[in-house]
């Protein structure tokens, strides 16, 4: 079926959607190449044109002779297309399929026609002259109903209504959109047996808040007996998120470059002001709380949807996969926690930071009992006892006493161009069928 790719209320692109697979299986034409998703334009150079299948200088397509570039320019756009849709890794995704009748997640897409509460991006049917003001989940309620399933309820036999940002929603955590109190929030579960996620997200909330490092606050609610993470959009109708991932799509990596500069590079080509201000920020929460999922899709940047103008980095979300969620309580005080995005070790990770001087350790004074107070609600302390809650503390405060003395005793000298250590691929955490 035939969709403008729409960018609020611009046009895009002109393309066909395949029913049967949810996938774009044609671009009739573009209008706006520079409305185009970041990283989805065609060139010589980005990632697209090294495709091992698209070598060729053209290959054969349904019996006709496609181009080379016009395949990689499909290819790259329907990436980024599918990649919109859930992420099969997520948590309880096949049960909510069997339950809704679908057999893979892209298929939702065009049932809210591709509408996201992260970013403006959607799809309309073509002869349809739909605005963008009657449609978007900004300004407009959209249904439960795909949210109850995803957490578990039966599918509404009478009047489902499948218009909801969760159709569109990343991560293999198991999610929800929800308006509360006229605002839109994001409802996150944790991983058994601990369920610490939300918790972590709380935690982190507060060591941003003490360092005055911009973050999405989070807060924790109960239902059902389970603790979930809450927290605000910060898209507004007017900005938009572009994952740092995107980002690394506008052009390959360089032989000089390691992935820290790969990524700081093209956004210094790309004009965005202070991203090595800002990552130095997360790169220090992430040592702090021994973050183990800090992908490219777990940061990234804001631009205002109209001009296209880059704002800068967004504020820190996703910070709940950390303090050994899924660890051992015995284990706490010795594990190895995985390093992402840039090194494969936390501390080798740290010495990407160029300047410690913003960091005001008084400020972490009483950390501890603050902690402490987050997690002595009853119901918390049936899933993270007396003993966890103690080796959670005594890490994060060894970690500032480790993090004090470096940024006493060492002047960084970040090596930019070392790819020892480096972190090759970017993959999220897939909890899988064992923490569920
Ligand atoms: N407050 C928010 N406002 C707008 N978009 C958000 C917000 N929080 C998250 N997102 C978007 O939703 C995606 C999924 O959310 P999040 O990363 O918190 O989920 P997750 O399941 O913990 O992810 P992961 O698979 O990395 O563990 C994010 O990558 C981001 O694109
Ligand atoms: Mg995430």
């Amino acid at each position: 079926m035939e969709y403008t790719l729409m960018h609020k209320n611009l046009p895009v692109a002109q393309i066909e959607i395949d029913e049967e697979t949810g996938s774009i299986s044609k671009i009739i034409e573009i209008f706006r190449e520079e409305h185009l998703p970041v990283g989805t334009v065609y060139t010589d150079s980005n990632p697209w044109s090294a495709y091992p299948s698209l070598r060729a200088a053209s290959c054969l397509s349904s019996g006709h002779t496609m181009h080379h570039e016009t395949k990689a320019q499909r290819m790259a756009l329907n990436h980024w297309w599918t990649g919109r849709s859930i992420p099969a890794s997520r948590s309880g995704i096949r049960e909510a399929l069997d339950e809704l009748g679908v057999y893979d997640t892209t298929l939702l897409l065009t049932h809210c026609m591709g509408l996201s509460l992260s970013d403006h991006y959607w799809i309309r049917p073509a002869n349809s002259d739909v605005k963008w003001e009657d449609v978007n989940f900004f300004t407009n309620d959209f249904s439960d109903d795909v949210g109850d399933v995803l957490f578990g309820a039966p599918k509404k036999q009478i009047g489902f209504d499948y218009s909801s940002p969760d159709n569109t929603s990343d991560g293999n955590l198991k999610k929800r959109w929800k308006i509360i109190g006229g605002k839109r929030c994001l409802l996150k579960d944790g991983i058994k047996p601990y369920r610490q996620q939300p918790f972590n997200e709380l935690i982190a909330t507060k060591i941003m808040e003490r360092l005055g490092i911009a973050h999405v606050p989070y807060t924790v609610i109960w239902e059902d007996g389970k603790p979930y993470s809450v927290c605000e959009d910060f898209v507004t109708t007017d900005t938009e998120l572009v994952s740092a991932w995107r980002m690394t799509q506008l052009r390959p990596k360089a032989n000089h470059e390691n992935t820290y500069l790969h990524f700081v590079n093209i956004c210094k080509e790309s004009g965005v002001p202070d991203v090595t201000a800002a990552l130095d920020r997360m790169l220090v929460l992430d040592y702090l709380i021994a973050n183990e999922d800090r992908h490219l899709n777990n940061f990234g940047l804001l631009r205002s949807v109209d001009t296209l103008e880059w704002i800068g980095f967004a504020p820190i979300f996703d910070s709940g996969t950390s303090l050994g969620h899924n660890t051992a309580t015995a284990q706490l005080g010795s594990y190895d926690a995985v390093c992402k995005p840039f090194k494969k070790t936390h501390g080798e990770q740290l010495k990407l930071v160029s300047d410690y001087s913003w960091i005001d350790f008084a400020k972490l004074d009483g950390i501890e009992d603050e902690i402490r107070e987050l997690l002595s609600d009853e119901r918390a302390q049936e899933l993270i006892d007396e003993e966890r809650k103690n080796a959670i503390i005594t890490g994060i405060t060894n970690r500032i006493h480790q993090l004090h003395g470096i940024a006493m005793t060492h002047t960084p000298r970040p090596d930019f161009s070392s790819q020892e250590n480096d972190v090759e691929e970017d993959v999220a955490e897939d909890y899988g069928m064992k923490f569920e």
